[in-house]
């Protein structure tokens, strides 16, 4: 059998899961070349919540970094993660705007598309495959792994067929929460190739200690690619580290070979970097943590989740509010936690803990009921949609949720041209997910900036509320707002009390 591939994930999962995905791009620079040296078969480095943070906190545009980080590693095949209708937001855009997205992407050099719905409703990820593959890229269909008692090998690898029938060039196995065993690694790698016949990626996180030990059972049953990171942004909650897992593989017929002195260069250049962003890390997130195996909590979010309890004054409540966390899911459809579904669990399960199970309903929860989202695995709780039906009046959606949604892209285009800013398509699709922060990456300068390191001390502004194309939420007036910064992102749910 071939060698393994790895791909790597530093520039994308390895900051957003350790370092809250702060690193900025003049960071990235400096290794990127020896990066696109190593062998590796991708380099992940874009999407997820590095929009969002480049615009947020470190005054980037993201395209420039996908640029500027092409140019600096040519060779090497470059990965993002796109969470299919939602793009890189919470809640789902027009057809529309998800093609222009693809599109600018592909035109700025994007290789490699890891595409996934949070709810794996694959009739959310059609438009983007579709698009992918027009534009002449590599599409990576993403089954999100979860446990539950309606998630089998023999479903996901349904989901498998279903993905290849898409269009999909090769799949991926998302393990986000980093709970796959490495027993079923093997067996859906196994069955996956057996049934689908597409190349697979196995990615993984080592929240609870598994992810090394279920690249090995993948290796062994003939996965094609896995992916680490390089230490000190790899391990706990990010992917196993490179090395480690060469390691792992020595005197293994599919060891693949790299050069150990380059990689020990990385390894010396990150721990700086790593230094340098010291106010974003932290020990939680570098240990092996078995909570995760319970609560099925994806990488980050945990550590983010303490953080944010404390804020409101909820610190003692955290058994209690994971807790509540596995009864929401079961109640929604035992959906994937997986942005933006683990935002929208979590703060549910963080409002019934403080005011008593569905006294207020988070309107993104509801919207999860109401199959805005997609179609749950499960059956949504009978209880809850009573609950919201009397209280909203409204019920379940059958169509596939963007089907409802007006085309956008010539709205955006007028807004950004009342406003005189750019109007081609990266400032649309900017402008439609992360309106404010567009404006201020275009707003004049003071004369001296302090550098974006130092310049995130401040505490965030708040985020805005997250587009409303599917919010169902009546505005009686929100009482409660709750900004909740999870797994390096931040959303905003506006509450309203209900009883
Ligand atoms: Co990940």
């Amino acid at each position: 059998m071939k060698p393994v591939q790895f791909n790597n994930t530093v520039l994308r999962d390895g900051h957003q899961s350790l370092a809250a995905t702060r690193m900025t791009t003049a960071q990235m620079l400096p290794a990127a070349a020896i990066l696109d040296e190593m062998g590796f078969s991708g380099l992940e480095t874009w999407g997820g919540a590095t929009i969002d943070s480049c615009l947020r906190f470190l005054g980037e545009n993201p395209f420039d970094r996908l640029r500027a980080l092409k140019k600096a590693a040519p060779k090497t095949p470059q990965l993002m993660l796109l969470r299919g209708q939602n793009i890189v937001q919470y809640t789902s855009f027009p057809d529309d705007v998800v093609e222009a997205f693809v599109r600018a992407d592909a035109a700025a050099g994007q290789d490699i598309f890891r595409i996934f719905d949070a709810l794996n409703d694959t009739r959310n990820l059609t438009t983007a495959i579709k698009t992918v593959k027009a534009c002449g890229k590599h599409a990576r269909g993403e089954i999100c792994y979860t446990t539950s008692p309606v998630h089998t090998v023999e479903a996901f690898v349904k989901m498998g067929s279903a993905l290849r029938d898409l269009g999909c060039d090769s799949i991926g196995i998302k393990d986000m929460s980093g709970v796959i065993a490495p027993r079923i690694a093997y067996d859906m790698v196994a069955q996956l190739r057996k049934k689908v016949g597409l190349p697979i990626t196995l990615h993984t996180h080592d929240t609870a200690g598994l992810g090394a030990a279920a690249y090995l059972a993948a290796i062994d049953a003939g996965v094609d690619i896995v992916e680490t990171s390089i230490a000190p942004f790899a391990n706990g909650t990010a992917q196993p580290d490179t090395l480690r897992m060469l390691a792992l593989l020595e005197g293994h017929e599919r060891c693949p070979k790299f050069d150990l002195k380059k990689l020990a260069e990385l390894r010396e250049y990150f721990t700086g970097v790593y230094k340098e962003l010291s106010k974003f890390t932290s020990p939680d997130n570098e240990r092996v943590d078995s909570d995760t195996l319970i609560y099925q909590v994806p990488g980050g979010m945990l550590s983010n989740f303490r953080n944010q309890l404390k804020e409101q004054n909820m610190g003692d409540k955290l058994q209690e509010v994971m807790a509540e966390i596995f009864f929401v899911r079961e109640a929604l459809g035992w959906i994937p936690l997986v942005t933006p579904t683990s935002q929208i669990v979590g703060t549910q399960a963080m409002l019934n803990v403080k005011f008593g199970r569905w006294k207020t309903i988070a309107p993104a929860a509801a919207d999860i009921a109401l199959n805005k989202y997609g179609r749950p695995p499960g059956t949504v709780d009978a209880e809850l949609l009573k609950l919201i039906f009397e209280r909203t009046g409204a019920k379940p959606i059958e169509g596939r949720p963007a089907d409802a949604l007006s085309p956008r892209m010539p709205k955006l285009r007028e807004e950004l041209a009342a406003k005189n800013l750019p109007t081609d398509d990266e400032a649309c699709v900017l402008h439609a997910m992360f309106p404010q922060e567009f404006a201020k990456l275009h707003a004049p300068k003071p004369a001296a900036v302090p550098t974006p390191l130092v310049s995130v001390t401040a505490p965030a502004p708040a985020a805005p509320a997250a587009p409303s194309a599917v919010s169902t939420a009546k505005a009686i007036g929100p009482l409660h707002r709750y900004r909740l910064n999870i797994g390096g992102q931040l959303s905003e749910a506006s509450v309203e009390e209900i009883a």
